[in-house]
């Protein structure tokens, strides 16, 4: 695999590290296992050499005790309603930073200098076209299907236009991918919304940043100039932000997994986007909203508010919860301040579903079955808001998900490919199947 570069040093676990002791209480054996210690943040044991020296697997569907790499990107404290990106408050990237200037953190470990960022925002701009090819894949579907069936099957046939930057062992091809990925996302993203309306694909233009050239891709039609509103730009930067990476999510797991095989950058990255699909990951910004539309009025808050603590019942509150975050999750408030933002820059005085959605987490947050689970809004629970009020339609909000997350994958991908300790993704399992048992003809058979 790729030589390492200059990823943050690997935490060691060495015979003076400090080690926990499993004992078998079945044969009174005893194995002393490493612990690792991050920056910040939970130790981990070191369980790499467990089955080789005891027969025993570890068990832990939904990986909510097991760390699946090292990662110096992001990192949560979800006791503390903490997100860090290379160190960096979410909240301060959201208030002080661009989206541009993230992913070159994301991507390199630093905020870039002048130089640096003017160079990586003239690379990215330059990438921004598609191959003219690209646009006849977009007519196999049917003008209804969803955005998000389309974005899998057309980034996922990026390597049939880019196999000059799919050789994951060459770092040059490695960067040219993760550029081309992070600036094509966007005009791919416009142009299936753009499909979905019958309406003519708007090539990008390089004098618009990141958040406008895509605006402007979606919204501007031939017949008029669009002029993109600096408040929506902005916000729409903002909520690219917020989305950018999230240490070792679903759909960043896929990534990283799919990656692990040797699999090309655009194949992986596809991958993410399938995952993400799902209404418990970034579906659920979509799912928020047809939830809020189900609910309709705020009388019938407390009703579904009941649903969800129904056991027999399978809904739940979309937008709510998370695996990691136990506490209020910190883009979500950032996404709340920013929803009024828009939605005063819209003149929009009183947006039913908003106050809708602030009863529902009022009412929530002083329930005890929430408060017991520590269920708190996420990040899904005001994005859908904002992209119904800048006029996206609700089929479209996880894949302004998937164009945010396209940088948190590309370097989570490019870390793991650069970790000299990386290996192919395989985890084992607890059968419950048959035992070996002899082929019974047909004509014996019951
Ligand atoms: C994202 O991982 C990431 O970082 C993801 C993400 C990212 O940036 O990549 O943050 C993006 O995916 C945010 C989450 C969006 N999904 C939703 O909003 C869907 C609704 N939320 C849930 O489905 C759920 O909260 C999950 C999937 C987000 C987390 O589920 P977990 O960690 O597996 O927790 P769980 O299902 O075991 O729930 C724990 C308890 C259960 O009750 P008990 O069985 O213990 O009695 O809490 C209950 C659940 O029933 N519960 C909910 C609930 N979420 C959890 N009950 C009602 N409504 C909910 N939303």
């Amino acid at each position: 695999m790729a030589s390492a570069t200059k990823t943050a040093p690997a935490a060691k676990s060495d015979n003076k590290a400090p080690t926990v002791t499993l004992i078998d209480n079945a044969t009174g054996k005893k194995i002393d296992l490493p612990v690792m210690d991050g920056s910040v943040g939970p130790k981990v044991i070191d369980i790499r050499k467990l089955y080789a020296e005891t027969g025993y697997f570890t068990y832990d569907p939904g990986f909510t005790s097991t760390g699946s790499c090292q990662s110096a990107i992001t990192y949560i404290d979800g006791d503390e309603g903490v997100l860090l990106h290379r160190g960096y408050a979410i909240e301060d990237l959201a208030e002080h930073s661009d989206f541009m200037e993230v992913c070159y953190l994301l991507l390199h470990g630093e905020l870039p200098n002048p130089t640096q960022k003017s160079k990586f925002v003239h690379d990215i701009t330059y990438h921004t076209m598609v191959h003219e090819q690209l646009q006849y894949l977009y007519r196999g579907f049917r003008r209804d299907a969803h955005p998000m069936a389309v974005m899998v099957g057309v980034v996922g046939a990026l390597s049939a236009f880019y196999h000059d930057s799919t050789d994951i062992n060459d770092p040059h091809q490695r960067m040219i991918a993760s550029h081309r990925l992070i600036a094509k996302m966007p005009t791919i993203a416009a142009m299936a919304y753009k499909y979905s309306v019958g309406q003519p694909f708007v090539y990008p233009r390089n004098d618009l940043d990141y958040a406008s050239n895509f605006l402007r891709m979606c919204f501007m039609v031939p017949c008029e100039e669009y002029k993109v509103s600096p408040v929506l730009a902005k916000a729409m930067d903002r909520i690219f932000i917020l989305h950018a990476d999230h240490e070792q999510n679903a759909s960043t797991s896929t990534v990283r997994l799919a990656g692990s095989s040797g699999a090309n950058p655009f194949a992986c990255i596809a991958a993410g986007i399938a995952s993400l699909w799902g209404p418990a990951h970034g579906g659920a910004n979509e799912a928020v909203l047809n939830m809020l539309r189900a609910i309709g009025t705020k009388d019938r808050v407390p009703e579904y508010v009941k649903r969800a603590k129904n056991k027999d019942d399978s809904f739940r509150l979309m937008g709510f919860g998370h695996r990691v975050y136990k506490n209020y999750d910190p883009r979500a408030a950032v996404m709340r301040k920013t929803c009024h933002e828009v939605l005063e820059e819209l003149g929009v005085k009183n947006e039913p579903l908003l106050d809708l959605a602030m009863e529902l987490e009022r009412i929530a947050l002083e329930d005890d079955y929430f408060v017991s689970k520590k269920l708190y809004p996420n990040v899904d629970f005001y994005s859908g808001i904002i992209l119904r009020a800048m006029n996206f339609p609700t089929s479209m909000f996880t894949v302004l998900f998937a164009l945010a997350r396209t940088v948190g994958w590309v370097a989570q991908w490019k870390e793991m490919i650069e970790d000299p300790s990386q290996k192919i993704g395989r985890p084992r399992q607890l059968y419950t199947g048959a035992t070996k048992r002899a082929y019974v003809p047909t004509t014996k058979r019951k």
